[in-house]
């Protein structure tokens, strides 16, 4: 913020200066708007989340109109498209089929999963043109749908941990090349960087999502890996933190960060867009938002409904990321506004 005495200043100097300072001069035309702006979108900022599922073809997304879950068989068609626009990084979430979600979710640790199944045949396909990333945490494999393990109705955390450490392995030995998890147990962040360690996984990254909040923005992604019925009216206050807490979000970058990640989420994002703003200028590391599936569902329905413009939304939403300091934003709009930003 402004100090008041500069704001004063700032406002008797315009005063004093007026017409000599127009502030419009420079907005007049797009050569000039275009020379002096501060912040840039680029398809280099996009990470696309995709949703897999153990079939072939697509499958719609209801509360996530316009973004499919797709079967494996639709992998080479969606690495080409992320290759040829530029997208840096696929993120890769399963819709895990019911019948394998159990209490102690042994099906994320399974090698053979559907995770790590899209991962190899993505880095078939691509190699290491395409960076993938994966989720940590058990919710898309639990029956109860929460991230860790429940004892007595409790998140248990160091027992969860352990199970995530045996996660992480799978997936970095499936070959993925960011590990991120999301869970938001305590340590996990240095037990699974000793796992990749040990694995001889040293340079899988490690993307935090450090300062992940108890948000109802998750309602639709939580359709689409169809956890929402297994968690019921559960709630993971105990574990994602209160959406009233700014300072804390600090402390939890601060953990991860002195634990091993090598850069940071937050989530949701343009709610939460004081929370970027500080952990970037806090801490200056590589940090990323993620638009969550609630943001792509509210602009993207106001935009079926001819309220707001799509392209023009889509671009602003995410050019507004980087002006708060974030360095890339996680978005279902990624493949959207990587064309959108095609030279
Ligand atoms: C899993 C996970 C969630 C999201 C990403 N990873 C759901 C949750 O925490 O309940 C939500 C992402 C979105 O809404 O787009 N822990």
């Amino acid at each position: 913020t402004v100090p008041e005495k500069v704001l004063h200043e700032m406002s008797q100097f315009s005063r004093a200066n007026f017409p000599a300072t127009r502030m419009r001069r420079v907005r007049r035309h797009d050569w000039s708007r275009r020379l002096v702006a501060e912040n840039h979108l680029s398809v280099d900022d996009l990470i696309w989340p995709i949703f897999v599922f153990d079939g072939k073809g697509r499958q719609p997304v209801e509360s996530l109109p316009g973004v499919d879950r797709i079967g494996l068989d639709q992998i080479p068609a969606t690495v080409e498209s992320a290759c040829r626009l530029g997208i840096p990084v696929i993120a890769i979430f399963p819709a895990t089929p019911s019948d394998l979600k159990t209490p102690d979710a042994a099906e994320a640790t399974n090698p053979d999963n559907l995770v790590c199944r899209a991962v190899r045949k993505i880095k078939q396909e691509a190699g290491d043109a395409l960076g993938v990333l994966c989720d940590v945490a058990l919710d898309p494999y639990s029956s109860h749908g929460q991230d860790g393990l429940v004892r007595d109705s409790y998140v248990i955390n160091d027992e969860t941990v352990e199970v995530l450490c045996q996660q992480s392995r799978v997936q970095a030995e499936a070959g993925c090349d960011i590990i991120a998890p999301s869970d938001m147990m305590d340590g996990r962040i240095k037990a699974i960087r000793d796992t990749l360690e040990s694995a001889g996984k040293t340079n899988v990254q490690i993307m935090s999502y450090a300062a992940k909040y108890a948000s109802a923005f998750y309602g639709p992604f939580r359709d689409a890996v169809g956890s929402s019925g297994n968690l019921g009216t559960a709630s993971k206050n105990t574990y994602q933190q209160d959406p009233a807490q700014s300072d804390e979000a600090l402390h939890e970058v601060a953990l991860d960060l002195a634990e091993g990640a090598d850069t940071v989420m937050v989530k949701p994002g343009m709610p939460y867009l004081d929370i970027v703003y500080r952990v970037k200028s806090t801490f200056g590391v590589p940090t990323f938002a993620y638009q969550v599936s609630g943001e792509y569902a509210m602009l993207s329905a106001a935009a079926n409904h001819g309220w707001l413009d799509r392209d023009k939304v889509i671009l602003e939403s995410l050019l507004a990321f980087k002006r708060a300091g974030a360095d890339g934003v996680l978005t279902y709009f990624a493949e959207e506004a990587a064309r959108l930003l095609q030279p």
